[in-house]
């Protein structure tokens, strides 16, 4: 295939600026996609943390100039800096009134009321970047609805800019939950014309609904899990989008996403304190050790060890885990728990651990290395989603050898194999009703096999550890898709 130029565009890249599985993908596959012979360059925020100092940015001369609409003129510092172990270029755009903050989205739980013009700035600011630096892209690959703006801008603002009359885009949905639905006065920031703001592109319940807009205006549409793929075109995960994915499912693909295994891997992890690998899993004992130390829990060889990292949200099963927790606890478990997110999850599981203090653990906070730390010392890793478009955890867990308990709902359900213990194939345990009676079973199930299944333990182990979820593969489907988008648009 010949060599594309490709501009991705999202709110959060590794090791910048994170707050989920989207910064991973987005730290990763460009790196993927360069090692494919493409050109590549990626533009996000400078929000208040990303150092420009530790990462070496350096400023591009003059500033970018952003039409926004009926607010004006808005202008950029653009800084450029390299995704690391790489060459891919990263382009950071500065403006202190929409990014110097400190948290991405929210402060304490509230979200700015401004993010809309926040990443219509941002994806307007792409687009003129490009153009600044002359890389005119055969691709503009957009990433939730932050910024969807930018397959629309492209067929409207865009639509006779010579600059653009070889590219096509595409658009990742890593969630449909969030679709960036704001007043209809975003159409005159936006500045794509009012016509675009009918039912079948911006229009929703009389308020503009960015990431319809991009999936009616994207070439393509990647959902990140052939499972998830299938689900969004229903009214139980469409979250009121089904119709608008049913009507454009020719162009909904399903590739999963791949796993850096550069930073996710007991073999080279620097986070744990001793490296291990499939021939050689003792050093798993020893961080198992570590963790139970580090969260003040009886250090037990013996018993099983139930990790969860994760955003406290809805969307992660919280409220059924919540359910079943007390039952739960009458095992002979422990638990330990890793996340930030809703105020009343974050006081629940904090309540739980003075309740449980032999059995259960919490720190709420985003902390990077523990989340290293949890996935090599724990024995399972629990994820009961309500819905997960691909999910990252639980594939790192399988690398790790730290068994899945997964409800089996979008990405989880493709990448994980439901333990079979007359055969001794799988590589994790499935429950698939969202209930915490299906919770608490499965996990029972699983600690019935910890205790009295040895051998079934160490296949489940064996095989886990054994799966590869490439970048080079996923690259490679999403190289096909930008030139199925690229035929779409143009003709072959
Ligand atoms: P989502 O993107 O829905 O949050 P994923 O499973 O795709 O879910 O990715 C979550 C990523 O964020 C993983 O890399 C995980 O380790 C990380 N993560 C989530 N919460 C925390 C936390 N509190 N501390 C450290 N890392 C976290
Ligand atoms: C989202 C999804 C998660 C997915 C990640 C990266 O935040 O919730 O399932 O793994 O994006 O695609």
């Amino acid at each position: 295939m010949s060599k594309l130029n490709i501009l991705i565009s999202a709110s959060e890249v590794v090791p910048f600026a994170k707050s989920g599985g989207l910064a991973d993908v987005v730290g990763a596959l460009p790196k993927a996609l360069e090692k494919l012979g493409h050109s590549v360059i990626v533009v996000m925020p400078r929000y208040y943390i990303v150092d420009k100092q530790k990462y070496n940015l350096t400023p591009l001369e003059g500033a970018l100039g952003v039409q926004m609409g009926v607010i004006g003129e808005e202008w950029a510092e653009v800084y450029q800096g390299t995704l690391p172990n790489s060459t891919v270029p990263i382009y950071f755009i500065e403006n202190d009134h929409y990014f110097g903050r400190s948290g991405l989205y929210d402060e304490a739980g509230v979200g700015f009321n401004d993010n809309d013009n926040r990443f219509i700035f941002l994806s307007k600011a792409a687009m003129q970047l490009s153009k600044k630096l002359n890389f005119k892209p055969d691709i503009i690959h957009a990433n939730d609805w932050h910024t969807a703006a930018m397959p629309i801008l492209l067929n409207t603002v865009y639509a006779n800019d010579p600059h653009f009359a070889n590219t096509a885009s595409i658009l990742s949905i890593h969630n449909l939950q969030h679709q960036g639905k704001c007043y209809k006065g975003a159409m005159d920031v936006l500045a794509v014309g009012w016509e675009r703001f009918n039912h079948y592109e911006l229009e929703e319940h009389d308020g503009v609904n960015l990431l319809k807009g991009g999936i009616v205006h994207a070439n393509a549409i990647n959902a990140v899990s052939q499972k998830y793929a299938e689900e969004i075109k229903t009214a139980e995960f469409g979250c009121g989008l089904e119709v608008t994915m049913q009507k454009h499912q020719e162009k909904l693909y399903g590739i999963l996403n791949g796993v850096d295994y550069e930073e996710w891997s007991p073999a080279i992890d620097e986070f744990i304190p001793k490296k291990y690998d499939a021939n050689k899993i003792k050093g798993k004992a020893v961080c198992k050790k570590a963790l139970q130390k580090e969260f003040n829990l009886p250090q037990k060889a013996n018993i099983p060890l139930i990790g969860l990292v994760g955003r406290l949200a809805d969307q992660k099963g919280i409220t059924i885990l919540a359910q079943a927790i007390h039952k739960l606890l009458e095992l002979d478990i422990q638990i330990v728990l890793l996340g930030t997110g809703e105020a009343w999850a974050e006081e629940f599981f904090c309540d739980i651990a003075l309740q449980y203090p032999e059995k259960f653990a919490s720190f709420i906070g985003y902390k990077n290395d523990l989340a290293h730390k949890i996935e090599a010392g724990s024995d399972f890793f629990l994820m009961p989603s309500l819905f997960e478009p691909c999910g990252l955890n639980q594939i790192y867990s399988l690398r790790y050898g730290t068994l899945p308990i997964v409800r089996a709902t979008g990405g989880l359900d493709d990448t994980i194999e439901n333990y079979e213990p007359f055969t001794g194939n799988g590589d994790g345990f499935k429950f698939y009703e969202a209930t915490d009676t299906a919770l608490l079973n499965t996990v029972k199930w699983a600690v019935d096999t910890y205790y009295n299944d040895k051998k079934g333990m160490k296949f489940l182990i064996q095989n886990a550890m054994k799966k590869r979820f490439s970048w080079e593969e996923s690259a490679k489907a999403y190289e096909q898709m930008y030139k199925d988008a690229i035929n779409t648009r143009f003709g072959v």
